[in-house]
């Protein structure tokens, strides 16, 4: 299953709306097959890995990730095809929540007389899809915060200049990212201060389709987000109102898309259903300070991956700006965190506890009407 995961890590951020799925067909303790979700999510892993076992697959174990699909798409269903194939046993990590399969795979393998395991490495499986599983179940991707802040939690000095907070080691952790996600997005604020590519600069790299939240159209269409060549579109959220004068003002190359207001500048919430809409499962928001505290206060972001570079500027701009927890008891909780060295700098990881935030923020609306 590790194998079968490390197969399927290969391509997240490629397969979407799909899931990231990797399969093996063991047949005397031998592999005799190899897949992985090609790119678009077309064809399967399983497609892939039969294929390559050919006559072999006959009275052999698959390993997937993945619950195979039950229902009939573009292409007939995984179950269907491991089933013909003559597969004597199937070991899989996670159910699959797609209304259309939801263990609906399993039961057309056991139907068929199929020894079928379910559960092996499943966090690790379930972690890996968590944005095509959010998408599926909230109907929002999977969100992702990363700041790279200095020991005293500034993103950039008080004159705006953050090139560079963190060590060239994080920084390249964060391409790695960016091609694993299918978006990345950012606030007007960080668009006008550093200009930048949001590209994933990696040999081999992919780069994730560019939000940028700026309501009033702030942001100088020169910017490079907004000219430079990359096979990934950029998208430009800005109020309704705005919407025909964005397309005049950013060209054909930028997606405009208009949003409702809320009390914090765009609806952020409606964003995140328009990337689910439009099949982005995982997403990373990448500053600044405002939009950060906006998305942290509608409940939209799930992980926080903060690098603390150690310098200390003692002004600055503060990492998170206007969430304005009056007391320690109304701090956004962070649990399972890790910390791990990179670079000259530390990763802290953790994910944010929807639950007790709400009950914590009940009625506290200087921190979020919305949460
Ligand atoms: N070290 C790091 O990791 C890092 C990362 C990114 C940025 N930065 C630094 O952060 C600074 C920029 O941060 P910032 O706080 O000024 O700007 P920001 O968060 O990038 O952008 C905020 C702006 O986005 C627009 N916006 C629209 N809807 C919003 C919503 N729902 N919530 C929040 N904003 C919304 C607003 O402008 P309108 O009202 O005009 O729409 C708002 O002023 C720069 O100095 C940059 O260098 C550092």
């Amino acid at each position: 299953m590790r194998e079968a995961l490390a197969l399927a890590r290969e391509m997240l951020g490629l397969t979407s709306p799909n899931p990231a799925v990797g399969c093996l067909i063991v047949r005397d303790g031998r592999v005799v097959g190899r897949g992985a979700t090609a790119r678009g999510g077309r064809p399967h892993a399983e497609t892939q890995a039969l294929a390559e076992a050919g006559e072999h697959a006959r009275g052999a174990t698959a390993i997937v990730s993945f619950e195979p699909c039950a229902h009939q798409g573009q292409t007939p269903p995984c179950a269907r095809a491991l089933i013909e194939a003559g597969i004597a046993r199937v070991v899989i990590g996670c159910t699959d929540p797609y209304p259309a399969v939801r263990g609906r795979g399993i039961a057309m393998l056991r139907r068929a007389g199929i020894e079928t395991v379910v559960g092996v490495l499943e966090q690790d499986c379930r972690r890996l899809n968590e944005g095509f599983i959010m998408r599926v179940t909230r109907g929002r991707p999977f969100a992702l915060l990363k700041l790279a802040m200095t020991l005293d939690g500034r993103i950039a000095a008080a004159n705006g200049d953050s090139h560079w907070v963190s060590s060239p080691a994080s920084r390249r952790l964060v391409h790695q990212w960016r091609r694993e996600c299918d978006a990345v997005i950012v606030g007007a604020g960080t668009v006008i201060a550093d200009n930048p590519r949001l590209t994933c600069r990696l040999p081999g790299g992919r780069d994730p389709l560019r939000v940028v939240v700026d309501s009033r159209l702030r942001c100088p269409p020169e910017q490079r987000v907004f000219r430079q060549r990359s096979a990934a579109p950029t998208l430009l959220a800005t109020a309704a109102e705005h919407v025909r004068r964005a397309q005049r003002r950013y060209g054909e190359r930028t997606t405009i898309v208009g949003l409702p207001r809320s009390s914090r500048g765009l609806d952020l919430k409606r964003l995140m259903r328009e990337l689910a809409r439009r099949g982005v499962c995982r997403v990373m928001f990448e500053g600044g300070a405002h939009l950060a505290a906006s998305a942290l206060a509608a409940g939209i972001i799930d992980r926080v991956a903060f690098f603390l570079a150690p310098k200390i500027l003692g002004s600055g701009m503060p990492a998170v700006d206007g969430l304005s927890a009056a007391t320690m008891r109304r701090a956004l909780p962070v649990a399972a965190t890790t910390a791990q060295a990179v670079g000259d700098d530390w990763l802290i990881q953790g994910d944010i506890v929807t639950d007790r935030r709400r009950s914590a923020f009940a009625g506290d609306r200087s921190v979020s009407a919305s949460a």
